[in-house]
């Protein structure tokens, strides 16, 4: 299954250089999905989109993007091949791996095109910022295809023209987010911490969480918090218990007005021993904060067995950001 389309006929960017490539014939870049550890969000301004403080952590379910050198037939053009294929999931030119590559062969002036192929491991719509994931991995992989060679603060400017959550991925590991989410500062931490994922049989769109969150009482007033002492210290001293008293999320209300039976979840995973269960982003994949792998195995047990989620994932956090592991 694979979608193609044509990508301009030269140099359309401010790049005037001819087009260059690398010598490999294909690139494999690993990327991680996420979870907000804090997000404080204010009233949108003009553009409709929503001030952030966030604290994101990159979570151990890789996101794989193959790039591939192109036969002589498809010479030109952006394809996207899904090593499993989703319905859930396009695989034309709204996908945002795809975006990616055209982009970065607009401002480049690459026209050589690339065969993409992805794998996924991050829930698909489930807050965890998997779309993100593969348009940051489709970045470092076609920039080394091709040769271009931008540097990692290029890189990041073309990933938040592409979507709010794209740059972190980039930079992996835990981040502060300001702006839309956008703008990410690295900050220091200790220890690894370990998360259950209960997975929900539909997603959610990110802008109707938005949305509901704008006419729930309460909303972006006071306008963005900052991120609690509390919860860098914890995150300072690798101390997961005072972590798990600092988690929050201001889209947890509104995600759980939209999917009232979330509640549940977190009450399972709760009474299950997770020292903390949140929405994960905008949502619905509800994050449960554990102790250790003891702990991870009793929540992730009560979930299935309560039967109100799609599935369950665990993974350890925090860990890299995009990079070239082939
Ligand atoms: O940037 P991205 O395309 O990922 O954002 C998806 C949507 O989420 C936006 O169109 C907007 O409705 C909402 N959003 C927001 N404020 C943010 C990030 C996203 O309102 N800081």
């Amino acid at each position: 299954m694979s979608h193609l389309r044509a990508v301009p006929n030269g140099p359309t960017g401010p790049s005037t250089a001819p087009p260059r490539s690398g010598s490999a014939s294909s690139v494999r870049v690993e990327a991680p999905g996420k979870v907000n550890l804090f997000l404080s969000a204010g009233a949108p301004g003009p553009d409709g989109y929503h001030p952030l403080t966030t604290v994101f952590q990159a979570v151990r379910l890789i996101e794989t993007v193959t790039a591939r050198r192109q036969s002589a037939q498809n010479h030109g053009t952006v394809t996207l091949t899904l090593e499993e294929p989703d319905a859930a999931v396009p695989i034309d030119a709204s996908n945002l791996a795809v975006r990616a590559a055209d982009l970065l062969a607009e401002v480049t002036g690459v026209n050589e095109g690339v065969d993409l192929l992805l794998r996924k491991r991050v829930p698909v719509a489930g807050g965890m910022a998997g779309g993100s994931a593969d348009a940051a991995a489709t970045l470092v992989a076609c920039n080394a295809l091709w040769g271009t060679n931008l540097p990692l603060p290029e890189l990041s400017a073309l990933a938040s023209r592409l979507g709010a959550d794209v740059p972190f991925p980039l930079t992996g590991a835990t981040a502060v987010g300001h702006g839309r989410g956008d703008l990410v500062t690295p900050i220091m931490t200790r220890g690894s911490y370990h998360w259950v994922f209960a997975l929900a049989e539909q997603g959610l769109s990110t802008p109707a969480v938005f949305r509901r969150f704008d006419v729930l009482p309460g909303a972006g007033e006071p306008a963005v918090r900052d991120i609690p002492e509390a919860l860098t210290a914890a995150l300072r001293a690798g101390d997961v218990r005072a972590l798990a008293d600092s988690l929050h999320n201001d889209l947890q209300a509104a995600a759980i007005d939209l999917r009232p039976e979330l509640a549940r979840v977190i009450s399972v995973a709760e009474e299950a021993g997770a020292l903390r269960a949140i929405v994960s982003g905008s949502g619905p994949t509800i994050a449960a904060l554990v102790e250790d792998a003891g702990g991870a195995q009793r929540v992730s047990r009560a979930l299935k067995a309560s039967g109100l989620v799609a599935g369950v994932l665990r993974a350890d956090a925090p860990v890299a950001g995009a990079r070239v592991v082939g």
